[in-house]
C-alpha cells in the first residue's frame, strides 16, 4: 500500500485537478461527477463473499464504525496497520473517482488482508450487484437528520470536492429539498431500512446508540459478524475508538487527505448528539419538524435527536 499512500499524502492541494462540482440528477439521485465518473467500473466491482460493506448517508458515523471494524478484525493481528495506514486505505471508498486520487477498486486490489471492509455512500439501489450475489454482509449506519445535516454542512465547507454549501440558511432549505450529494436523507435511510425487511444480511444501526453505549453496539456488531472477541478486547476497541482518541489519531482523523481544509473545520468536529440545537433557529426547527412528519412515513424507523 506504500505507493498508494504516497499518492495520497504527497499530493499538494494545488496539484490536484479538483474544482467544486455541481450537483447533477443521476438516475434520480443528486450526485456529482466525482462519484459517478467511474460508474461502469464500480457497477462491475467483483465483491468476495467475505467482503463487508459499510454503507451510510455521508456524515452518519462511517469512519467511526469503519475504525471499530478494522480494530476488531486486525487490531491484534496487524498492529502496524494502526500506526501506518490511514483509515481511507484500510477501508476503500467504493465509488470515489477523483482525478489523481486512487479509486476504491485500486485501493481494494492492494489489500492483502481479508475480510475487506468497503465503504460506500450509495443509496441501496446503487449497490453493485455482486455484493447481493455474493451474499455479503452489510452494515448501515444512520444518524438523526438534524445532526446529520449540521455535520454535512461543515463537511461541505471544508471539503474542496463537495458542492459549494452556501450559508447555513440556504443549506437548511436545500437539505429539506433533498438537494445534497447522495440525494435526500429520507430516501437514503428509508431505502436501506426497507431493504432490511427482506434481507437478513444487513445490520442497521444508529449513531445515537453508538454514542449512548459504544460497548453494547460493538457487542451487536460482533454477534452479527460472528466474531468471538474477548470482553477485554472489545473494551480496548471501544476505548481506542472514542472520539478524543480518534480525533488525535492521524490514521483515523483524515488529516492526511489533501482535499480537506482543516482550517475551516476539522473532520472529527464534535462527535455529539444534539449539536443541531446550536444551529437551528426556533423557526427552522418548527419547519423541519413539520416537513419531517410528512416525509418520514414508516413508523418502524425511529430516530432520536437527543439522548
Ligand atoms: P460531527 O461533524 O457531528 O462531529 P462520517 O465518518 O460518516 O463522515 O461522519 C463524521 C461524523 O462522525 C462527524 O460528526 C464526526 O465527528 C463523527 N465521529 C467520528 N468518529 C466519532 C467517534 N469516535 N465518536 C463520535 N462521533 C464520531
Amino acid at each position: 500500500l506504500r505507493p498508494l499512500l504516497f499518492n495520497f499524502i504527497f499530493l499538494k492541494m494545488e496539484s490536484l485537478e479538483v474544482v467544486r462540482p455541481e450537483l447533477v440528477d443521476f438516475k434520480g439521485v443528486w450526485m456529482t461527477h466525482y462519484f459517478t465518473d467511474n460508474w461502469e467500473n464500480v457497477q462491475n466491482f467483483q465483491a468476495r463473499p467475505d467482503d463487508i460493506l459499510i454503507a451510510t448517508y455521508p456524515k452518519a458515523g462511517t469512519t467511526w464504525v469503519s475504525y471499530i471494524l478494522d480494530l476488531l478484525y486486525f487490531g491484534q493481528t496487524s498492529p502496524e496497520r494502526q500506526t501506518s495506514m490511514p483509515i481511507y486505505l484500510r477501508v476503500p471508498f467504493l465509488e470515489i473517482a477523483i482525478p489523481t486520487i486512487p479509486t476504491g477498486k485500486e485501493v481494494a486490489d492492494e489489500l492483502s488482508t481479508s475480510p475487506r471492509l468497503i465503504k460506500t455512500h450509495f443509496p441501496v439501489q446503487f449497490v453493485p450487484k455482486s455484493f447481493w450475489e455474493q451474499n455479503c454482509r452489510m452494515i448501515y449506519v444512520a444518524r438523526n437528520a438534524k445532526d446529520n445535516m449540521v455535520s454535512y454542512f461543515h463537511f461541505d465547507r471544508m471539503n474542496s470536492v463537495q458542492p459549494v454549501p452556501g450559508d447555513w440558511n440556504n443549506y437548511f432549505q436545500r437539505f429539506l429539498e433533498g438537494k445534497n450529494l447522495y440525494g435526500s436523507w429520507y430516501d437514503h435511510v428509508g431505502g436501506w431500512w426497507e431493504k432490511t425487511k427482506t434481507c437478513s444480511k444487513i445490520h442497521y444501526m444508529f449513531y445515537e446508540d453508538m454514542v449512548e453505549d459504544t460497548g453494547r453496539e460493538i457487542d451487536k456488531l460482533c454477534q452479527f459478524l460472528g466474531l468471538s472477541a474477548e470482553a477485554e478486547e472489545k473494551k480496548r476497541v471501544a476505548h481506542q475508538a472514542q472520539f478524543d482518541s480518534m480525533k488525535k489519531n492521524s490514521m483515523a482523523n483524515y488529516s492526511t487527505l489533501p482535499v480537506l481544509d482543516f482550517k475551516i473545520s476539522p473532520f472529527m468536529r464534535k462527535g455529539k448528539v444534539g449539536d443541531w440545537k446550536n444551529h437551528f433557529t426556533v423557526a427552522q426547527n418548527e419547519e423541519f419538524d413539520e416537513d419531517y412528519k410528512k416525509k418520514m412515513k414508516d413508523p418502524t424507523l425511529q430516530f432520536r435527536t437527543e439522548i
